[in-house]
């Protein structure tokens, strides 16, 4: 797939923006905090309603504006104009000029895997920013996941409420609340079985890409959900998590809230047993989430029948030129391709031969002739 433009309006630090991209490779390039990342947040948060960076979507809104637009193009076998709508209270999407309601439609149209520093977070970072991620890639690539996530996130704050009423000794119709627990549980078992596949998938493929970049055996990711599934099959997920909520409602009911369930997950990434957080050097652990990503691209690409557009910012400058090339083997000459830098010449010259050039100063498109 292929974004053919990007217009922007009161995003991050543009008022304004509109710009054309090349079919392959692009190159945003400028001086540190001129508005290169925005760029690329804004084609992520076009396709996936959500920032890679920021938890909070106010955030994005320019400072002292009450709203962002940003409208793409995306060409796929038909092409569809997109567009998102953040306000200070209310988030709108538009497929093709009119109101999309269900969100999930909207953002299986496009889809982006974003290369950036952050990455790292992934291995060093709490085990909500992996939850946050796994959510994100398997809600690109189903709806029903995506529905399912969201349903649970709903049932779970009423259950949170009913919990902390029983605690309060408020009068609570505990049927009702039983109801909840088994709807719960229901939507659970669907979201642990869609993560245990899609890491399966990863495993798949991840430790071929890291033997590759690395030269290293053994990487694997560890699925750790906060209950111990012997097996992912649907009737003894949903027995186990039964079975532990009614064991442990006491516990429960003291603590205000749900303990156990998908919210409460998380992901090891290892070499052999040993936790790369824990035993990685800073190099293995970079090379770690980029064999992540690049199998993200293959699974996408698979799933979807249409790659998606890779997003990879500033990553060039941190990579020895081993990695560089693997990288640039991986991702394949018809995917489209958004580069930010500081600095041209950390591009390999045949990249930076076909690519459109972007330059960026304070939230502007400078117009200039550059030599290549
Ligand atoms: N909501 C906002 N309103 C206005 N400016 C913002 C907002 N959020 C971030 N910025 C500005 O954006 C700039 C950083 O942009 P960024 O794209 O991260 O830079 P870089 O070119 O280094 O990637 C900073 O100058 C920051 O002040
Ligand atoms: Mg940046």
């Amino acid at each position: 797939m292929i974004l053919k433009n990007i217009s922007i309006i009161n995003f991050r630090n543009y008022k304004k923006l509109d710009l054309d991209l090349n079919d392959k490779i692009n190159i945003i390039y400028g001086q540190n905090g001129q508005g290169k990342t925005n760029i690329l947040e804004s084609i992520y948060v076009l396709a996936l309603t959500k920032s890679h960076r920021s938890f909070i979507d106010n955030n994005l809104i320019k400072n002292g504006e009450e709203s962002a637009i940003i409208k793409g193009k995306l060409k796929k076998d038909i092409s569809y104009n997109l567009e998102i709508l953040l306000g200070k209270t209310k988030k709108q999407v538009k497929i093709d000029n009119s109101v999309e309601s269900k969100l999930s439609t909207y953002i299986d149209k496009m889809n982006v895997i974003i290369f950036s520093s952050e990455d790292l977070e992934l291995i060093k970072g709490s085990p909500g920013e992996r939850r946050k991620y796994i959510n994100l890639e398997l809600s690109q690539l189903s709806a029903n996941y995506y529905n399912a996530l969201n349903d649970f996130e709903k049932l779970l704050k009423i259950r949170n409420e009913t919990l902390k009423k029983i605690n309060n000794l408020e009068e609570v119709d505990l049927n009702y609340f039983n109801i909840l627990t088994e709807y719960l549980v229901n939507k659970s078992v669907f979201i642990y079985q869609m993560r245990n596949k899609y890491i399966q998938k990863l495993n798949d493929i991840c430790p071929k890409i890291f033997k590759e970049i690395s030269g290293l055996e053994g990487f694997n990711i560890k699925y750790k959900p906060s209950i111990d599934i012997s097996s992912f099959e649907k009737e003894n997920i949903k027995k186990i998590l039964e079975e532990t909520l009614r064991e442990n409602f006491e516990k429960e009911v003291s603590a205000k809230m749900t303990i156990y369930g998908p919210h409460r997950d998380d992901f090891e990434f290892c070499k052999g047993n040993d936790s790369l957080r824990d035993f990685g050097s800073q190099g293995q652990q970079k090379m770690a989430v980029l064999a992540l990503k690049l199998s993200e691209i293959e699974i996408f690409s698979d799933y979807k029948k249409t790659s998606p557009i890779i997003l990879l910012d500033d990553v060039f400058s941190d990579l020895d030129s081993l990695k560089k090339n693997n990288l640039l083997k991986h991702i394949n000459k018809n995917m489209q391709v958004i580069i930010t830098t500081t600095d041209l010449d950390s591009i390999d010259k045949k990249l930076l031969k076909k690519a459109k050039l972007i330059h960026i100063k304070n939230g502007e498109v400078l117009q200039e002739e550059v030599k290549k």
